[in-house]
Formats: structure tokens, C-alpha cells, sequence
């Protein structure tokens, strides 16, 4: 699966998007390292806080599931109706892919002008506490 046809998957996941608050729309594609795919989308509620981001709806599908090693990401957002610009993963979601993932975990990044940026957890997540500290 390339990064290209992982953006796609995250845009497919971004149409289910219910944000009727923020009318921002967010996908995610989380490709597993056993080749599956596990897609997000985020979920608001109306008290606000119990809202679970795109990222973080595809991991909780995969470790639902009993899948928990992962190769990479590709998230994509942007406001309803508006052309989707490269949206960076919240920093909660940064901290769920520290639980589950290693240094070189890709995360990618797709504009709706086809435009794509990959970047890794080392990168976006430096000096990060983790399973290992309480190893
Ligand atoms: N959101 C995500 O789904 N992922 C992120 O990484 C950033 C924010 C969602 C949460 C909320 O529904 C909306 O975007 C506005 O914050």
C-alpha cells in the first residue's frame, strides 16, 4: 500500500466525519503491519469533551480488534466545504501512536490538491514518554 492510496483511504473515512460543533472534517487510514487497514473518522458529542479524533477512531478499531502493530498513518482534514489542507495529528493522537508504534511509524499527511507529507513519530513526537519508561 503506497501513501498515495493511503491518503485515499483517509479522504473515504473523512466523508463519515460527524462534527456538527466544529465543522471540521478529519479521516484516517491506519495501516497495519499485518497489511489490513483500520479507517477513522472523528466523533463529536454535544458535552464537548467525550470527542474521540479520526486518529485515534482507526486505533481504537485496531486494538479493539486485537491488532496492535502498525506500520503507518495518513490523516487528512480540513473545514466543511472548504479544500482540505495538510492537518497534523493532534498532540493526544501523538501520544496513542506512542503507545503502539515505533520511532520510524509513518505518519502522512494529504492535501486535497494532491499534495503529501510524511513525516515519522521521531520527528512529530520527540522525547516522548512511553510503555518503556514504565517497563
Ligand atoms: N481532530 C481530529 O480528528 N484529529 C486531529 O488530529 C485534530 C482534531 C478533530 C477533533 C474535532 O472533532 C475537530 O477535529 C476540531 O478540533
Amino acid at each position: 500500500m503506497d501513501n498515495k492510496e493511503l491518503v485515499k483511504l483517509a479522504f473515504e473515512a473523512k466523508e463519515k466525519s460527524y462534527s456538527p460543533y466544529s465543522h471540521f472534517q478529519v479521516g484516517a487510514a491506519l495501516l497495519a503491519k499485518n497489511g489490513q487497514v483500520y479507517q477513522g473518522c472523528n466523533i463529536e458529542s454535544a458535552s464537548y469533551t467525550p470527542t474521540n479524533c479520526a486518529e485515534r477512531t482507526a486505533f481504537f478499531k485496531a486494538v479493539s480488534e486485537g491488532v496492535t502493530a502498525f506500520e503507518a498513518i495518513a490523516v487528512v482534514g480540513g473545514k466543511r466545504g472548504e479544500k482540505a489542507e495538510l492537518c497534523y495529528p493532534c498532540g493526544v493522537c501523538r501520544q496513542v501512536m506512542a503507545e503502539f508504534c515505533d520511532s520510524d511509524f509513518r505518519i502522512i499527511m494529504g492535501a486535497e490538491d494532491g499534495s503529501i507529507h510524511e513525516t515519522s513519530l521521531e520527528e512529530i513526537l520527540p522525547h516522548r514518554f512511553g510503555p518503556a519508561d514504565l517497563a
